[in-house]
């Protein structure tokens, strides 16, 4: 598989043509940003890190019948993968408030959802990721009502099968970001990824931030720490020998 021309370069992921056309090479970079990349650092091996455990992710969402775009981990740190057309939109479930939502309404940080909340951005810098709903959706042309649909089923069944497979690495769960795109027959396909940077996980014994809401607070020498923490615990040992980490 040869990585041929960039496509796309975003804060963390740059995007290649491969030498198929239906396919694509993701590449994970060693960035890490926040507030719409007003700071942004470089973190050793964290898009590694983040590969790894991404795919690990996306194999075992499949495996809950959950399309995804991974096809398989060439390198360390590329992905080959299905090529989407992204939909702008970032689905996000939440199962205990926190971040932006204590921000914006009178809700108590650490509050239980049950059921998660779903909400959708619109995936947009310039305009700060506003707050979307089915109607705004509509009107912007983003989706059809029954693709919006799609969406909301598949972002709450991803929470289910990924909430009892980080519980049983001792992670909650407590809130994530996912985006879908369309294959070339339409089919609405999981895609971007599901790491530590798109995740809030907490210890479940501690409660410590195990993900990117560290550097958010600053915490940078604290961040690739608990990444490793989270890889060591979600991947298993005969899968971490295929990886010189
Ligand atoms: O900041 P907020 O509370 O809205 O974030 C909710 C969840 O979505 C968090 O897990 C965060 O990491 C994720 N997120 C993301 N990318 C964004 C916005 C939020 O991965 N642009």
């Amino acid at each position: 598989m040869t990585k041929k021309d960039l496509i796309n370069s975003g804060k963390v992921k740059s995007v290649f043509t491969t030498d198929n056309d239906n396919e694509v090479l993701i590449e994970f970079r060693d960035d890490m940003t926040a507030g719409d990349g007003a700071r942004k650092e470089v973190m050793s091996k964290k898009g590694t890190y983040n590969a790894i455990i991404s795919s690990k992710i996306f194999q075992v969402l499949e495996e809950g019948g959950v399309k995804t775009q991974l096809i398989e981990l060439i390198k360390p740190n590329e992905m080959i993968a299905t090529k989407l057309e992204m939909i702008p939109i970032e689905v996000i479930i939440r199962n205990i408030a926190t971040g932006s939502l204590v921000r914006t309404y009178p809700i108590e940080d650490g509050t239980p959802l049950d059921p998660p909340i779903v909400q959708m951005d619109y995936k947009n810098d310039e305009f700060h990721d506003p707050m979307l709903n089915d109607s705004i959706i509509k009107a912007l042309g983003i989706a059809t009502q029954e693709e919006i649909d799609t969406l909301k089923e598949l972002a709450l069944k991803v929470n289910d099968i990924l909430r009892e497979f980080f519980d049983e690495a001792g992670i909650i769960l407590v809130d994530f970001k996912i985006e879908f795109g369309k294959d070339k027959d339409g089919n609405i396909v999981l895609g971007d990824e599901i790491s530590p940077d798109s995740c809030r996980l907490w210890d479940k014994e501690t409660l410590d931030m195990l993900d990117k809401e560290l550097f958010r607070k600053g915490k940078d020498d604290e961040v690739m720490e608990a990444y490793v923490e989270v890889y060591n615990r979600v991947i298993p040992d005969e899968e971490k020998a295929k990886f010189d980490l």
